[in-house]
């Protein structure tokens, strides 16, 4: 098959399941391990919350509890938009102040949201965009829905291989680095290069902070998190890797049995996943 209907071959898995009832338990699972291993806080960039009246976007944003999350850490309010490119994961009704919209990241942005936009959060899409878009072109499509000082933030995976980690957790983060590679990019790790890109777009202030995010019996201080976290990185393994069955020589004998051999090794020993969060500023005029 050809590269372009990659990702596609995952959504078409997950609506086909179950109508995407169980990927949605594992999305609010990720959702809620990640935004633990950042301490809670939904976004690192240093907007003020308390200033009313700000637009927020958040692209990709599956059932909208980024923005739920958002709109809970601030004391004034906003006005939130959900971009995502499958209808049926908004919630209904929509959250108080939240619309949402069909916008695939890798089609033009409607003309009239260009320059409007206080805070653009992106998290864990960037694969979808491979390999017709790539970082840089989503990076200058959020530049360009910015207001001036508005500031971008996105999260996603460094698939660097962990020394503590064991064999299955670190085979997972290599079967994702082989998936981003094949994608398109032909290389590994491609997120690391998001500061970069960013500045390249033209943002200022920019930073990144690595997240390590633990799975499994690694998370010590919260035991729901810990079995939330053992369940999304199970459940992702299928759903992965019938991406890579569906592409030429990508197949690795190791993946036949990675899903019972990550599950039990997190349960045992836990897992630890590196991430990247970045964020930069649309330079005032
Ligand atoms: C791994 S989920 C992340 C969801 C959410 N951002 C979060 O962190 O919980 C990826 C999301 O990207 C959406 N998606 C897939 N292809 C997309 C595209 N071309 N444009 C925008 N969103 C897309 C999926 O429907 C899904 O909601």
């Amino acid at each position: 098959m050809s590269t372009t209907a990659t990702m596609e071959v995952f959504m078409t898995k997950t609506k086909t399941l179950d109508d995407n009832v169980s990927e949605q338990v594992r999305l609010e699972d990720q959702h809620e391990t990640v935004i633990h291993a950042m301490g809670g806080k939904p976004l690192f960039a240093p907007v003020d919350l308390s200033r009313p009246g700000l637009k927020v976007l958040d692209s990709g944003c599956a059932n909208g509890r980024w923005l739920k999350d958002l709109q809970a850490a601030s004391s004034a309010e906003h006005e939130y938009v959900g971009t995502d490119v499958v209808e049926s994961l908004y919630p209904k009704p929509p959250p108080k102040n939240t619309q949402f919209f069909d916008q695939s990241i890798k089609e033009s942005w409607p003309k009239e949201w260009a320059r409007t936009f206080d805070v653009i959060h992106q998290k864990l899409v960037m694969a979808a965009a491979l390999p017709e878009q790539n970082t840089s072109s989503v990076v200058n499509s959020f530049a360009g829905l910015l207001a001036p000082a508005g500031w971008l933030q996105m999260v996603e995976v460094d698939t660097e291989p962990l020394v503590n980690n064991g064999k299955a957790q670190n085979q997972y983060i290599e079967m994702l680095d082989t998936l981003y590679n094949k994608l398109g990019y032909g290389k590994s790790r491609i997120f690391a290069d998001l500061p970069s890109e960013m500045e390249k777009a033209g943002l200022i202030n920019v930073e990144k902070k690595d997240v390590l995010v633990k799975y499994g019996a690694a998370v010590k201080d919260d035991e729901d998190i810990g079995v939330k976290s053992l369940r999304t990185a199970v459940a992702g393994v299928p759903n992965f890797l019938s991406v890579l069955k569906a592409m030429p020589d990508a197949w690795r004998e190791e993946w036949d049995d990675l899903q019972e051999r990550l599950k039990q090794e997190l349960a045992e020993r836990g897992g630890q996943m590196k991430y990247i969060v970045c964020w930069g500023q649309k330079p005032s005029p």
